[in-house]
C-alpha cells in the first residue's frame, strides 16, 4: 500500500509557480509571515521545487552541524556561482569542499589575519582623511568602497581602487550577476546576449585574467607577499600532499573577494543606520574608545579592552544579519519534527526569522547590546544566533569580519560623530546580502582633539 506523505502546513500558492511570487514581492515578510502563521516547519512551492523552511533553532542545528554530510548547497546557488565566482568553498561541496577547507584554512588562522589590522586601520584613516566636516555621506556606498578596498589589499596586496586596476569593479559586477540569477531563479536562459549580459562577460573576462596574471606572477617569483594569495598559492594539503591548480586558487581567490567586503559593508552601514537612532548607545561607544584609546591609533590589541563594541556589532547583526538565508539540498529522506523530509528537498533557514523571533528576543524590535554581555549570551540558545552559520561551514572569514568591523568603528568613530538625516524612509533590500535600500544619508562632525590620530594615520 502506497504511503502518504504528511506536509508540513504552509502557504499554497499557485500553480506551477507555488510561492515564488509571494517571495519575490517582500521575501522578510514572506519568510517572517510563514514562521508567525505555520510554526517551525513550513512547506511551500518554488516553481517545482519543495522548500521546507525551518525556523527553529535545533533544526538549524540539525542541518548546518549534527547531520550536515546529508546536505549539499542547493542547485540555484551552484548555477549561479559558475559563471561568476566559480567553485570556490562557498560553492563546493563533499570530499572537494573538506580539502579546499583545509589548504584555505591557515590563511584565517589568528596570528595570519592579525597582520591585516594595519591595513585595516590605515585604509579608514585614509578615507577619514577625505571627509570634510559638515558634509553629508551615503553609508553603505561609503563603506562598500573601503571594505573592498581591505580585502583587495589583504588578498592580493593590491589597492583595487586605483584608476589603472578594474579588477574591484569587474567583480562587483561579478557579484551582482550572480545575485540576479540566485534572485530570479526559474528565469529562462536568453539565448541572445543583452546589453548586461554582454557587460557582465566582459568584466568576468577582466576578473579571469587579473587574477591569473597576478597568480602566474607570483608563482613565476615564488615571493610570499604576506597576503592570502600567497597563503593560497604556498597551501600544501597535510592528507595527500597536493597544492590546488591554479584554477582552483583563482575560484578560492574570488570567492573571498565576493564573500569578503559586501557583507562587511552591510554589518557596518546598518550599525551606523542605529547608532544615529540611538545617541545614548553611540555616546557610551565613543566614551569607551576614547577611555581606552583616547587619540592614538587603534591596534588589534585594543579590541579585547572593548567589550561594548562587539556587543554594538553583534547586536546590529541580530537586527541587520548581513547574509539573512542559508539553504542545502537534502541528499536522503530524513525525519524532522515529526515529518519525513525527501531527498532532493530545499531546506531554507532564516537568520532574519530566527533573529526576530520573540520565543528566543524579549523585544525582538529593540535594539540592545546588553543582550550580548557575557553573562546574558551565554544564556542564548545555540543556533537562535547565526549571523556566520555554523558546523564545518561556518563562515571562514567570521574573526577578519569582526576585527574588521571593530577596527573600523573605533577609527571613525574617535574622530568622528554621524547623526542621520531626517526624513529617510530605509527599507530592506534582501539581495544575496541585506542592504539598506535608498543609501542610509548621514552627516559627519569632526570630533574635537582628535588631531593626534589623523596626524598617526600611515599613508596606504
Ligand atoms: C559580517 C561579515 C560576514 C558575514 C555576516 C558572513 C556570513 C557568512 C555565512 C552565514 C556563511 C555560511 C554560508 C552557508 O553556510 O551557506 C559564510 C561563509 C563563508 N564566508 Fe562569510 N561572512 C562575513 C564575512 C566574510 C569575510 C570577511 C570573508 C573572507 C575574507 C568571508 C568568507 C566566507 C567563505 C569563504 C565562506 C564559505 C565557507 C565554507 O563553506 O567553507 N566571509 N559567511
Amino acid at each position: 500500500m502506497a504511503t502518504i506523505q504528511i506536509l508540513p502546513p504552509g502557504p499554497k500558492g499557485l500553480p506551477f509557480l507555488g510561492s515564488l511570487r509571494q517571495l519575490q514581492q517582500d521575501r522578510i515578510g514572506f519568510l517572517t509571515q510563514n514562521q508567525r502563521a505555520y510554526g517551525d516547519i513550513v512547506h511551500y512551492k518554488l516553481g517545482p521545487r519543495h522548500v521546507y523552511q525551518l525556523n527553529n533553532h535545533e533544526h538549524v542545528q540539525y542541518v548546518l552541524v549534527k547531520h550536515a554530510d546529508q546536505f549539499q548547497k542547493t542547485p540555484t546557488l551552484k548555477n549561479a556561482s559558475k559563471d561568476s565566482i566559480g567553485q570556490g568553498l562557498l560553492t563546493s561541496d563533499g570530499d572537494l569542499h573538506k580539502r579546499q577547507r583545509r589548504l584555505v584554512q591557515p590563511a584565517f588562522h589568528h596570528n595570519r589575519i592579525a597582520t591585516y589590522a594595519d591595513t585595516m586601520v590605515n585604509y579608514t584613516s585614509d578615507m577619514l582623511n577625505d571627509w570634510e566636516n559638515g558634509k553629508q555621506i551615503g553609508m553603505l556606498n561609503e563603506m562598500m568602497h573601503l571594505t573592498m578596498r581591505i580585502v583587495g589589499k589583504t588578498l592580493f596586496d593590491t589597492d583595487v581602487t586605483e584608476a589603472a586596476d578594474s579588477i574591484g569593479a569587474a567583480i562587483s559586477v561579478g557579484i551582482e550577476a550572480m545575485s540576479d540569477r540566485i534572485s530570479h531563479p526559474l528565469q529562462l536562459k536568453e539565448k541572445f546576449p543583452t546589453a548586461i549580459r554582454r557587460k557582465r562577460r566582459a568584466a568576468l573576462n577582466t576578473i579571469d585574467e587579473t587574477i591569473v596574471g597576478f597568480i602566474e606572477e607570483r608563482q613565476a617569483s615564488g615571493e610570499d607577499k604576506g597576503d592570502l594569495l600567497s597563503m593560497l598559492l604556498m597551501a600544501v594539503d597535510e592528507q595527500d600532499g597536493g597544492t590546488m591548480t591554479t584554477k582552483q586558487v583563482k575560484d578560492e581567490a574570488m570567492t573571498l573577494f565576493a564573500a569578503g567586503h559586501e557583507t562587511t559593508a552591510n554589518a557596518l552601514a546598518w550599525t551606523f543606520y542605529l547608532l544615529g537612532q540611538h545617541p545614548e548607545i553611540e555616546q557610551k561607544l565613543a566614551a569607551e574608545i576614547k577611555t581606552m584609546i583616547g587619540t592614538r591609533r587603534p591596534t588589534l590589541a585594543d579590541l579585547p579592552k572593548m567589550p561594548f563594541l562587539e556587543m554594538v556589532v553583534k547586536e546590529s547583526m541580530r537586527l541587520y544579519p548581513p547574509a539573512w538565508t542559508v539553504s542545502r539540498e537534502a541528499q536522503s529522506d530524513f525525519e524532522l519534527g515529526g515529518y519525513t523530509i525527501p531527498k532532493g528537498s530545499i531546506v531554507m533557514m532564516s537568520m532574519y526569522v530566527l533573529h526576530h523571533d520573540e520565543r528566543y528576543w524579549e523585544q525582538p524590535e529593540a535594539f540592545l547590546p546588553e543582550r550580548f554581555a557575557a553573562a546574558n549570551e551565554e544564556n542564548i540558545p545555540k543556533y537562535a544566533y547565526f549571523p556566520f552559520g555554523g558546523g564545518s561551514r561556518v563562515c571562514i572569514g567570521n574573526q577578519f569580519a569582526m576585527m574588521e568591523a571593530e577596527l573600523v568603528f573605533a577609527t571613525i568613530l574617535q574622530r568622528y560623530h554621524l547623526s542621520l538625516l531626517s526624513g529617510q524612509n530605509i527599507k530592506l533590500n534582501p539581495l544575496v546580502t541585506l542592504r539598506p535600500e535608498p543609501d542610509i544619508q548621514m552627516r559627519i562632525e569632526r570630533r574635537e582633539g582628535v588631531v593626534e590620530a589623523e596626524k598617526a594615520a600611515v599613508a596606504v
